[in-house]
């Protein structure tokens, strides 16, 4: 049995090199060195090469080592096998991490007090009460209610939105399109950590920055496609949004002549928000493959038609 690994991004060396460390017996094949096709029955993905996947006849499963299926999920010569994605509590875990850091950052001004000790300044801000300051998080799967638990901890009031209802203790939660305007309207931070999909590319535009509190914040983990970067711009320049925090973009790496990197009020993350626990998903899917090839069915399958 032979798994084949195709990832067109700019981490695929490095994702491969870690692969192969820790699957040391594996017939690990990267693409396009594929060998004889009809030896892959698995395939190992982050973001693939276009039409890699397609003439392997013998192709059982697909799995991904990211929890986000879009890069994939247009690729219209993929073939129709499961594709299972990554559901490691570690990769929310980390993500929860991120958006805590800043949301403190923001709460308790530490990026006021960064610029100050620029300059010198000795200037203390007050320490708000964190209930009294709303942070919503747009998708509440895997890792957006993780992320809203961690909040939720450090006593945040949250909101949280997805496509269907959802019972989270302590978080009030809103479903829908027709719940979406009454979810934004109190949230001074909006974190977004939707999929991305038909339903919610380019969702972070001036519409939904209008439905916010005036100087509200914007932490977009999700993907770069949620975001229509000049409507980002035009609501920090009128001051409906007071920052935006950015770990995902359109083009990754962010390519260096972006506006983006030099506005004073944009922080840039190179999309570290979570990495890929490697020790993890491998024992995943070595385990998953055992259980499949004994007959049991795939875990955590991509649902095709929701694309995600
Ligand atoms: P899940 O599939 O577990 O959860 C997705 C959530 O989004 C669900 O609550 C779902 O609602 C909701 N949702 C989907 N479509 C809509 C819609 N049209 N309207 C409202 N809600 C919607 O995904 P994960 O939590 O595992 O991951 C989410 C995304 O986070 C990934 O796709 C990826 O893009 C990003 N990510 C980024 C990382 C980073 O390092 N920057 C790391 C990990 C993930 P419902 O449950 O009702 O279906
Ligand atoms: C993911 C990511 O989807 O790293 O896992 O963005």
């Amino acid at each position: 049995m032979a798994l084949l690994f195709s990832d067109a991004s700019y981490r695929s060396d490095k994702l491969f090199s870690l692969l192969q460390e820790r699957m040391p017996d594996a017939d690990l094949r990267k693409f396009p060195d594929i060998g004889n096709p009809e030896d892959i029955e698995y395939a190992i993905i982050w973001r693939p090469e276009p039409g890699s996947l397609q003439h392997l006849p013998n192709l059982k499963a697909i799995f991904a080592t990211s929890a986000g299926v879009d890069a994939l999920i247009h690729d219209t010569t993929l073939p129709h096998v499961p594709i299972v994605r990554n559901t490691d509590p570690a990769l929310a875990h980390g993500v929860a991490e991120y958006v805590l850091y800043h949301v403190l950052r923001l709460h308790r001004y530490f990026d006021r007090y960064e610029q100050q000790q620029t300059t010198h300044s000795w200037q203390q801000h007050p320490q708000n009460d964190p209930r009294k300051s709303v942070v919503g998080i747009m998708g509440l799967g895997e890792v957006g209610s993780a992320v809203a638990q961690v909040l939720h901890k450090m006593h945040f009031t949250v909101r949280g939105w997805s496509r269907t209802e959802k019972h989270l203790e302590g978080i009030e939660t809103f479903a829908g399109p027709e719940q979406f305007e009454t979810f934004l309207s109190t949230c001074r931070v909006l974190v977004n950590v939707l999929p991305l999909t038909d339903a919610t590319a380019g969702i972070l535009n001036t519409a939904l920055f209008q439905k916010l509190l005036k100087g509200a914040h914007v932490i977009n983990v999700g993907r770069g496609g949620h975001m229509v970067e000049a409507d980002i711009l035009a609501a920090l320049d009128s001051g409906q949004l007071s920052g935006a925090t950015l770990d995902v973009f359109a083009t990754e790496p962010l390519p260096e002549d972006s506006p983006l990197w030099s506005h004073p009020q944009i922080t840039i993350t190179p999309h570290i928000a979570s990495l890929t626990n490697y020790d993890n998903i491998v024992r995943n899917i070595e385990q998953q493959i055992e259980c499949f090839e004994a007959g049991q069915p795939l875990q955590h399958v991509v649902n095709r038609e929701r694309q995600y």
